[in-house]
């Protein structure tokens, strides 16, 4: 049996720094040249494997007690904390997924579907004909506006306006330029005081802290009512033997929520607005079938049409938020796909390289919503949640969010793109969004 499969050629620094800093032509470069799966060496001792084969997804999920995650998450943790899912496996992973899962579920979820709109329409509401926007900052808004509401909608509404903008300006850090240097640098990571970036950051971070901490003490004081958003659910929340989250895993896990859940839903709604107005028969035909909708009708309506759903997943399909997925390590020797792989080997499937095989999309680097509806793709064949115990937990949320957007604004409003022309994909931080963030202009309303 092989050891490890298609070694990529050259020194493991140079490999590395592709990798950072150019992850989808690393692996755009890598898939041509060896295939969909193939190791790099980020050092003498580390390997990683990169997977765009669909099968061998498969079979890593089906032996998942093999792997874990939440042990290798260094970066993130500095950002969600040490008590975030995010840093979880096993048993206690399992059962704080348990715990947070309810907020975005069944008829909780569809509560939110008027606060989503409603979002949208307060900040479309500001749009004038003939002025240039940036759709990435509108939509960032929008998300952030609808996330808050599921995590501490039952604050007070000073409260609740404070923190969003401070967790505005803390995202607006996050994906500078000059930060996303320090993620992969670790001497970079040092509190100088805030005319450095990462203390600019940090200096915010405790802030949010400080208020999440304080909203946390208010209601234990005031708890003859539950609340029924996030925070008042985690906080009502009792494990086997009656205990209750401390207030650090109470904060922690807020963090994570918001870090997982905005930038990534801002990115994927920025480039379907992108791809609608590049493509007028994609808009024409959404146009016709939201005009379908009667207007006295659910809202919730919106979010089943077939055309609208199809546009969100070819989107999902064509424009990964991150390189892969998170990573998984093995724990004990493991077999995939017919490679022996060493315990602390580092494996991930990757989205991307699956999405772009034209064995399952044809002519796969063109945006073709059709082809989600003529055919059913597997959980390993279309993944842009990712997969296993560690499928994204806002994956209901985030779909509610891109077809309710992306249903008001094409419904009632004209847009169009300033530039008619190919946009790059960029690293902001942790995620991937498109480079100059889309400029849109309003040409009038419907
Ligand atoms: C379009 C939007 C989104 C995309 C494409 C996306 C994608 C992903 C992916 C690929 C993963 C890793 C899964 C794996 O390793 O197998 C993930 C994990 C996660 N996502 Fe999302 N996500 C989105 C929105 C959200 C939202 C709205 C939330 C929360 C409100 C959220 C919360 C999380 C959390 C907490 C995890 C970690 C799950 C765990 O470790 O068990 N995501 N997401």
């Amino acid at each position: 049996m092989d050891q490890l499969p298609n070694c990529i050629d050259g020194p493991p620094w140079l490999q590395l720094l592709n990798w950072t800093f150019d992850p989808i032509g690393f692996l755009d470069k890598n898939y041509q040249k060896y295939g969909d799966i193939f190791t790099m060496r980020s050092s003498a001792s580390n390997s990683c494997i990169f997977i765009g084969n669909p099968h061998a997804i498969q079979e890593l999920f089906d032996k998942e007690s093999n792997f874990d995650t939440g042990r290798n998450n260094a970066e993130i943790k500095l950002f969600v904390g040490q008590n975030s899912l995010l840093s979880m496996d096993g048993k206690r992973h399992r059962r704080e997924r348990k715990l947070l899962m309810p907020p975005f579920h069944g008829e909780r979820l569809k509560s939110y579907t008027q606060q989503i709109c409603l979002a949208t329409e307060r900040i479309a509401g500001q749009w004038r004909v003939g002025k240039t926007f940036v759709a990435h900052h509108a939509m960032r808004e929008i998300v952030l506006a609808t996330i808050m509401k599921v995590v501490l909608g039952s604050s007070q509404v000073q409260y609740y306006r404070q923190l969003q903008s401070l967790i505005s300006s803390w995202f607006n850090i996050l994906n500078s330029p000059l930060f996303s240097i320090t993620l992969f640098f670790a001497f970079l990571r040092k509190d100088f005081g805030t005319w450095t970036p990462w203390g600019q950051m940090k200096k915010r971070q405790r802030k949010i802290r400080k208020l999440l901490q304080e909203e946390i003490e208010y209601r234990r004081k005031n708890s003859n009512e539950q609340k029924q958003d996030l925070l008042g659910l985690m906080m009502a929340a009792r494990d086997k033997s009656g205990q209750a989250m401390a207030d650090d895993e109470l904060i922690d896990e807020l963090f994570t929520i918001l870090f997982g859940g905005l930038e990534t839903t801002a990115a994927i709604l920025t480039w379907a607005l992108y791809e609608i107005h590049y493509n007028p028969d994609v808009c024409e035909k959404l146009r016709q079938e939201l005009d379908d909708v009667e207007s006295n009708s659910d809202l919730f309506e919106i979010t089943q049409l077939s055309y609208l759903t199809a546009v969100c997943k070819e989107t999902l399909r064509m424009y990964p938020i991150s390189a892969g997925t998170l990573d998984r390590i093995a724990n004990s020797s493991v077999e995939i796909a017919g490679y022996l792989f060493e315990p602390e080997t580092v494996l991930i499937p990757v989205p991307y390289l699956v999405h772009c095989r034209e064995d399952l999309y044809p002519d796969a680097r063109s945006f073709k919503p059709e082809r989600f509806l003529g055919r059913r793709y597997s959980s390993f064949e279309y993944l842009p949640f990712g997969g296993g115990s560690r499928r994204c937990l806002g994956e209901a949320l985030a779909q509610l969010e891109l077809k309710l957007v992306l249903g008001t604004i094409l419904s009632k409003y004209q847009l169009s793109l300033v530039a008619h022309k190919p946009v790059s994909i960029r690293r902001y931080g942790f995620i991937m969004a498109p480079k100059g963030g889309i400029k849109m202009v309003m040409t009038g309303k419907r």
